[in-house]
């Protein structure tokens, strides 16, 4: 059945990864299989050296081993260390990358063609640990990082030249272009209480969470603004991790299509 893969996680049943990765292994006439894989919470390790000495050729790592997945790696990209999370594997060689920063700018630049220069970014763990890098390098002239907890946004500021942390009553009064969602309020149906002024006709609000109109999207959507789920993160981050294992780039946008319509 081809080299092996998976998206290893807790949970997983629900992810989109192996349509996505079986669109791209049949549109570049690679043979692999990509499946998925529960480990359990106190397991990670040894799940991820079952799957290897089995043959298991590469991983993506979701919630929450991200930055276990980290610690496990012989050696790690660069963008990987700066986000101190893994989210790709090459178990032959024990490296590890971080495709989600990318992932994020790639869907905002090609897919939704969205130019930002001044960003909010909304929650300082994992998940937006993993894109202020991503988003600086892309050209965002400053990234606000805005968290319920302040302290722990003006810590992840902290290693950032350019991003300032801040909790959600003292935002700086400067326009924002792009808010991007990296809290995991949506998934309780709750939305990060940010004024509704944040939201205008010309800025985008994304929600890195996909597959559901969370409290944060519907908001931004009365209030006039743009909006986007991560749906597009997801297929450009998969893209990436495809092109670390295979050395191919898959094309995103008829898999992205596919997805949307279906
Ligand atoms: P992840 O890896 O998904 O980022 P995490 O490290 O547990 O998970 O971080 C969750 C983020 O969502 C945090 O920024 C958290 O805010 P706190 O640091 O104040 O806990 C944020 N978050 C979770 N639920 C939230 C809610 N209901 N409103 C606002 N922020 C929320």
């Amino acid at each position: 059945m081809g080299d092996r893969y998976a998206l290893i996680g807790n949970p997983v049943a629900h992810s989109k990864s192996p349509l996505i990765h079986a669109a791209f292994a049949r549109a570049t006439a690679q043979d692999l299989h990509y499946g998925l894989i529960e480990a359990p919470l106190d397991g990670f390790a040894a799940t991820v050296e079952r799957f290897r000495a089995a043959g298991g050729r590469g991983l993506n790592v979701t919630l929450p081993f991200k930055q276990e997945a980290f610690a496990l790696c012989s050696r790690v990209s660069e963008r990987a260390r700066i986000a101190q999370a893994v989210n790709t594997l090459v178990l032959e060689t024990g490296f590890g990358d971080n495709t989600d920063g990318i992932g994020l700018v790639r869907d905002l630049s090609q897919n939704l063609k969205h130019e930002f220069s001044v960003v909010l970014l909304l929650g300082a763990g994992g998940a937006a640990q993993g894109v202020v890098g991503a988003l600086l390098e892309a050209g965002a002239r400053r990234v606000v990082i805005a968290n319920r907890t302040g302290s722990r946004a003006r810590a992840l500021a902290e290693r950032f030249p350019g991003a300032l942390g801040c909790d959600f009553d003292s935002l700086p009064a400067e326009p924002f272009d792009l808010i991007v969602n990296a809290t995991s309020a949506g998934l309780t149906d709750e939305a990060p209480r940010v004024p509704a002024s944040v939201f205008r006709k010309k800025v985008l609000a994304y929600d890195m969470v996909y597959g559901r109109e969370t409290p944060f999207l519907a908001a931004a959507r009365s209030a006039g603004a743009r909006t986007c789920d991560g749906l597009g993160m997801l297929v450009e981050q998969a893209a990436e991790s495809f092109f670390i294992w295979r050395g191919v780039r898959p094309q995103t946008r008829p898999v992205l299509e596919k997805l949307r319509g279906a």
